[in-house]
């Protein structure tokens, strides 16, 4: 096998939630160029099916599935219907996100429920339901969730989203723990700052003036700047020593102090 095999996902199924937004989608059209097929979840049929199209007309096998990440029985006849059209799942990539600036104070408890079922359930609801397939089949696979820049040391204004962020970096280093035995890698990337539609109102003038401030690169990352670490971390010959690791895509941001 040359070096450049290693990173094929030929014969391999991803799963990619919150696969119609801007850094997902990308990674998903990177899974499928690398040659798996792949099955779209989020909330609304017509952009799953957009992005499903999308995928397909690149040559590529795709299914957009309609999806809540907060609802167990949603994702249960999501499986169903993976399994039935493309078949075992190795692949699970964990990409519903949602953000707020509200000040501390202000945060109401149904914001901070909202935030913790989309950004932290909906990852343990996933693990649980596609996850359990892949530890019992005994093919292994690879779990990849998107933590981010807030889940370590706080980021100012994203309080609920921090908080949900650190948990998914426990949830990935605890599945780690449980599932090697099974062969099923969980690993995260932590992506720094790109501008999507979840955060598009958080990034104001001063807010990127700070971040571009804060990172050694200074600029924003571009989504196909992601797609890299993805297929890493999904093939199973690339990354077959790796799990429980949170991968830095952030142009330096966390390495940074004054
Ligand atoms: N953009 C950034 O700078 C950045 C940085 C770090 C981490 N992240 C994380 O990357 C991931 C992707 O976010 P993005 O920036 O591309 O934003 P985005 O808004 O473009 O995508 C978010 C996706 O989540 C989906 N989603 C929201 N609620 C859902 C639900 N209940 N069920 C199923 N799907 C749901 C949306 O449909 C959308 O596809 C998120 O987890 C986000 O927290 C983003």
């Amino acid at each position: 096998m040359s070096y450049l095999d290693m990173f094929s996902l030929e014969g391999k199924n991803a799963v990619v939630i919150g696969g119609t937004g801007v850094l997902a989608g990308e990674m998903a059209i990177g899974f499928a160029k690398a040659g798996a097929s792949v099955a779209i979840l989020s909330g609304n049929q017509q952009n799953v099916d957009a992005r499903a199209a999308e995928i397909e007309a690149l040559g590529c096998k795709a299914i957009g599935v309609k999806a809540d990440c907060t609802s167990k029985a949603d994702l249960e006849s999501a499986l169903e219907r993976i399994n039935s059209e493309l078949g075992h799942i190795d692949i699970l990539m964990n990409a519903a996100g949602v953000n707020s600036a509200t000040p501390f104070f202000d945060i109401s408890e149904e914001e901070w429920q909202r935030i913790i079922d989309i950004n932290l359930k909906g990852v343990f609801l996933a693990c649980q339901v596609f996850g359990k397939g892949m530890v019992e089949s005994g093919r292994g696979g690879s779990v990849i969730n998107i933590s981010s820049a807030s889940s370590g040391p706080p980021l100012s204004r994203v309080f609920t989203y921090g908080v949900t962020k650190g948990g998914v970096n426990q949830i990935t280093q605890f599945l780690a723990r449980e599932w090697a035995p099974f062969k099923v890698r969980v690993n995260a990337i932590l992506p720094g700052f790109f501008p999507a539609t979840q955060n598009r109102k958080i990034l104001t003038e001063e807010r990127v003036a700070s971040i571009f401030g804060h990172t050694p690169m200074k600029r924003f990352g571009e989504p196909s700047e992601l797609v890299g670490a993805a297929i890493y971390l999904a093939s199973e010959q690339a990354s077959s020593f790796v799990t429980g690791s949170i991968l830095r895509v952030d142009g330096g941001f966390l390495s940074m102090t004054i």
